[in-house]
């Protein structure tokens, strides 16, 4: 174990990306390895890489550039690269960069200190992937940088097909944790400070199918209720096709499940959702909002569409607008397509040319700015409780908190912030798997006022993107 030795790591993209690159953090930190925020001061840079996002190829190779130059001064610098690109581009990376040490999958998180071992070794590059999963992520030692949230993935892969998305070839088929290892780990991190936790699969209402061939998600969210110390449970992503009514019941029975539903759309016509291979209709879509809303009071729906998949016809984009108008969603992610090469859709005919998807993508981003901003004032003169996040990014004088229903609310607590809030227990690192002959090891996060704590708000405010608050 070398102390002095120090680690830089980017991620991009989405949630099980973060949750990754915590597990490559602690692994590293285990070895005795320290956090440094710039790559010049660091003897390990890593990048955990995102495929999903347009551009993702030229802006990894372009972050690859500036390592180089990064290398030149400091020889001894080891460049990594994980994740979902590293999985698509693989011996590519080196063949492109041959300054990079490491390029590892996104099934071998564990191998990491091997790898940079064998590159210490034999002063080559390695490149290194796996099938199968030898290792579930998230038994790994973690560094968050959240004392009280964590992430926990459930299920690794994906099974379906969407034809834009390149999640399945890149992280391949769909493989659930058992729930018990799930329960021992949020007893572990609740133990050591975590309040809220939030389940990450790509697929989470199949959860369970594959090993124990039938679905156990309603199962796995019952169960998590009572654990002591866990005030909150979230989860993404469902599938629309196979969020069914027991995992609504749950939702609505367990005391600790939030009140919120991500639910991605793609689209509002059910002739686009066959091209995508989506498996339900715009009628089934809305049965299922339907279905959730009466069974949650106090629902708050969030979605995911994609504007200009091929062959969307005006009519076709017309049936999205008409949707989010009848759904009301609080908020929505909005993508303009784009071809991801290796998936089914960047093949088909009748591409959608730019200008057309970026004026039918502004259509849409301002019906849901609308109706963003509508949904969160109806809450103004509503008393809500806040888990305190932090200072707010645009205005440190004030804290920034989140509902149950994942709504940011900005307010001011003159006690918490300008107060010096002393640092409250628990660690960011210390839940270690002793299978994988770890050891424990403490690494705080840093202190941050307020995060953590509940409040009780009055809204008095609202804009599409958070509502404001007041101290009761
Ligand atoms: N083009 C545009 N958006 C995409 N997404 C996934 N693949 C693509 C693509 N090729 C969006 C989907 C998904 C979200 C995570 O990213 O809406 O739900
Ligand atoms: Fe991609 Fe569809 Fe799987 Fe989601 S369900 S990861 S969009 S293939």
């Amino acid at each position: 174990m070398n102390k002095s030795k120090t680690y830089w790591i980017r991620t991009f993209g989405c949630q099980m990306n973060e949750h990754d690159s915590e597990r490559l953090a602690g692994l590293l930190e285990v070895q005795g390895y320290r956090k440094v925020a710039t790559p010049d001061l660091a003897d390990v840079a890593v990048f955990n890489t995102c495929a999903i996002r347009e551009n993702a190829d030229n802006r990894l190779y372009g972050n690859l550039g500036h390592i180089k130059a990064v290398k030149d001064v400091n020889p001894d610098l080891k460049v990594v690269v994980g994740g979902c690109l590293a999985e698509k581009d693989r011996e590519t990376i080196v063949r492109k960069a041959p300054w990079v040490d490491v390029v590892m999958g996104t099934r071998n998180i564990e191998a990491l200190p091997a790898l940079l071992q064998r590159v210490e070794e034999q002063g080559i590059p390695v490149v290194e992937f796996s099938e199968t999963l030898n290792v579930f992520p998230s038994a790994l030692p973690a560094r968050r940088d959240n004392r009280f949230h964590a992430w926990v993935a459930i299920q690794y892969g994906c099974n379906n097909a969407c034809t834009f998305c390149i999640v399945p070839s890149v992280r391949g088929h769909e493989d659930s944790r058992r729930i018990g290892d799930i329960l021992g780990e949020v007893k572990d991190l609740c133990a050591d400070g975590v309040i809220e936790v939030t389940l990450l699969g790509q697929n989470v209402n199949s959860y369970g199918r594959d090993i124990y061939s039938t679905p156990k998600f309603a199962d796995l969210l019952l169960a998590l209720d009572g654990i002591e110390g866990l005030k909150r449970v979230r989860y993404t992503s469902p599938h629309p096709k196979d969020f069914r009514e027991p995992v609504a019941r749950a939702m609505a029975e367990s005391s600790v499940v939030c009140e919120h539903l991500h639910l991605p759309l793609q689209s509002g016509s059910s002739r686009v959702l066959k091209l995508m291979k989506r498996s339900y209709s715009r009628e089934k879509f809305l049965d299922k909002v339907a279905m959730a809303r009466e069974i949650i009071p106090g629902l708050a729906l969030t979605t995911d569409i994609i504007v200009g998949f091929p062959g969307e016809t005006e009519e076709d984009f017309a049936q999205t607008l008409s949707l989010v108008e009848e759904v009301r969603f609080d908020s929505a992610f909005t993508f303009q397509y784009s071809p991801r090469p290796g998936t089914v859709a960047a093949t088909m005919q009748d591409q959608i040319p730019p200008e057309v998807v970026t004026e039918r993508f502004n259509r849409l981003a301002e019906a849901q700015h609308r109706i963003s901003l509508e949904r969160n004032e109806a809450h103004v003169g509503e008393m809500v409780e806040v888990l305190v996040e932090g200072p707010s990014k645009k205005n440190p004088d004030k804290l920034t908190g989140r509902t149950r229903t994942n709504k940011l609310v900005h307010f001011t607590d003159r006690e918490l912030v300008g107060a010096g809030v002393a640092p409250a227990a628990g660690t960011g690192l210390g839940r270690l798997n002793a299978s994988i002959g770890v050891s424990s090891a403490v690494a705080d996060a840093p202190a941050i006022p307020g995060q953590g704590e509940f409040r009780t708000l009055e809204i008095t405010g609202a804009s599409p993107s958070h509502m404001e608050g007041r101290l009761v």
